[in-house]
This record gives C-alpha cells, sequence and structure tokens, in this order.
C-alpha cells in the first residue's frame, strides 16, 4: 500500500464538499495581479485551476505521479515530480503555497526545515510563502458513501507524540483499497521557531481560510504566512 497512488484516482470525489473556491479567495487577499506562483503538493490541481482562472500563473510540485496525472488535465502551468525536501526547479517564483496538511506528511521538525530552506529559495526577495497545516483535536471515524464507492476513514490522534494516524479504506466493486497517512501535527510555536531558524519569520497565522480569524491551538487547520527576514 503507498499513499495517493490507487487513492488518486478518487481523490476529487472524495473532497469534492472541500470549499476550494473560499481557500482560493483568502489566497487572493495576498497574492498582486499576475504573480507566478508554485504550488507545492499540489495534488490534482484544483486550487491552480481555480487560480489560473484569476489570470494568475501557476506551476505545481508534489511526490506523487498519479497525482499530477490528474492535474495535467486542469491546469496548464508546469509540473514537477519532485519532493519538497529536494525542490530544485530553475525559477523564483512570487509566492509558494501548501495547501491542506502537505508539510503534515513530513516526518519530523527537522524536515520541516529543510522543506522551508528548500522553499525559501525559490521565492524571490519579495515572495512569501503559505503553508497550510492540519491540526487535530481528537480521534474519530466516519463513513460516507460517494456513487457505487464506501469510503470508511479512522483516525487517531497521539497528542504526546504529536502524530495522527489515518486510514482511508475505499471499496469498489468489492475490492477494498487502503491509503494510510502518518501526520506529524506541529504547534504553532514550534512552526514560528523553525521558520526563524531558516531566515524566514511567521507574519501572521489564520484559521479556516478566514483573512479575519487568527489561529490558535484549538483551530482545525491553521495557515502560515511567512517572509524571508
Ligand atoms: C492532502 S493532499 C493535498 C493536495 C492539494 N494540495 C489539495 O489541497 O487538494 C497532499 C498532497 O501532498 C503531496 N505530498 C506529500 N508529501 C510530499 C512531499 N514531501 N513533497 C511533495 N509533495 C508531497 C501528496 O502527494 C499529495 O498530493
Amino acid at each position: 500500500m503507498q499513499e495517493y497512488k490507487e487513492f488518486a484516482k478518487y481523490y476529487d470525489r472524495f473532497y469534492q464538499k472541500k470549499d476550494y473556491q473560499k481557500e482560493v479567495l483568502f489566497l487572493t487577499h495576498f497574492l498582486t495581479p499576475k504573480s507566478h506562483i508554485l504550488d507545492v503538493g499540489c495534488g490534482t490541481g484544483v486550487h491552480a485551476s481555480l487560480l489560473e482562472k484569476e489570470d494568475f500563473k501557476i506551476d505545481g510540485a508534489d511526490l506523487n505521479q498519479e497525482m499530477l496525472d490528474i492535474a495535467k488535465t486542469r491546469m496548464t502551468g508546469e509540473l514537477f515530480l519532485q519532493n519538497v525536501l529536494d525542490l530544485d526547479i530553475p525559477k523564483k517564483y512570487d509566492a509558494i503555497i501548501s495547501m491542506f496538511a502537505v508539510m503534515n506528511h513530513l516526518s519530523n521538525l527537522e524536515e520541516l526545515k529543510q522543506a522551508l530552506i528548500k522553499m525559501k529559495e525559490h521565492i524571490k526577495d519579495d515572495g512569501w510563502i503559505m503553508i497550510d497545516l492540519h491540526n487535530p483535536q481528537a480521534s474519530g471515524e466516519k463513513t460516507d458513501i460517494f456513487d457505487n464507492i464506501k469510503r470508511k476513514m479512522l483516525w487517531e490522534y497521539d497528542t504526546e507524540k504529536q502524530i495522527e494516524t489515518s486510514h482511508i479504506l475505499f471499496t469498489i466493486n468489492n475490492t477494498t483499497y487502503h491509503d494510510k497517512h502518518i501526520f506529524r501535527i506541529f504547534a504553532i510555536d514550534e512552526v514560528k521557531e523553525a521558520a526563524k531558524s531558516v531566515g524566514l519569520e511567521v507574519l501572521a497565522v489564520y484559521e479556516n481560510y478566514d483573512y479575519n480569524k487568527q489561529g490558535v491551538k484549538t483551530s482545525k487547520n491553521l495557515q502560515f504566512f511567512m517572509r524571508k527576514i
């Protein structure tokens, strides 16, 4: 079982209720017209395609070819099969975004720092980085039906280790697939410290893609806006 392999084909269906439009609207508060953006962990390219419609130029990078294959069908920017930890693109961007828990896939603070270093290398001097992090408060489970697909999700949060393990089991035509994700959950102060240690400053932390809402310990998701010091 590998992450985002069979899952990629069903990803858009599973997240059809996610309010991508709201997230893009939030991002546009920070973008200047014609900004050139890199979406790290672009997945199936939904944010990128919506930003292209708003006349921004956007490239994507992702670790999984299966996700990029879908992104290619809906966006025109360049796509790079790359791990953020080794990001190496011969361009500098006005902004880098990383939406929906991409950085939580990293194992520890050292990896977060390395990812921030790599992203910092790819922004212009006045560019900025926005990372969107998952911030669970409890364990749980739920089952949903999407047309002919049954999806069961189970997640367990170890508050001490700051690790959330989630299982996504989806059954199609009597075959069950299993996608397992291990997320390192980063506290607000950890992210601020990690950023500072690599020459970035967190200028603001938001919650739920709301420009008027400051992120706090109990927010379900957090958006960190950072610039070079
Ligand atoms: C939850 S999905 C989010 C996709 C997209 N950003 C969205 O909002 O729909 C996480 C994505 O991060 C990618 N990813 C995970 N670890 C990565 C890494 N180290 N470098 C680049 N991409 C990564 C996965 O392949 C997957 O496409």
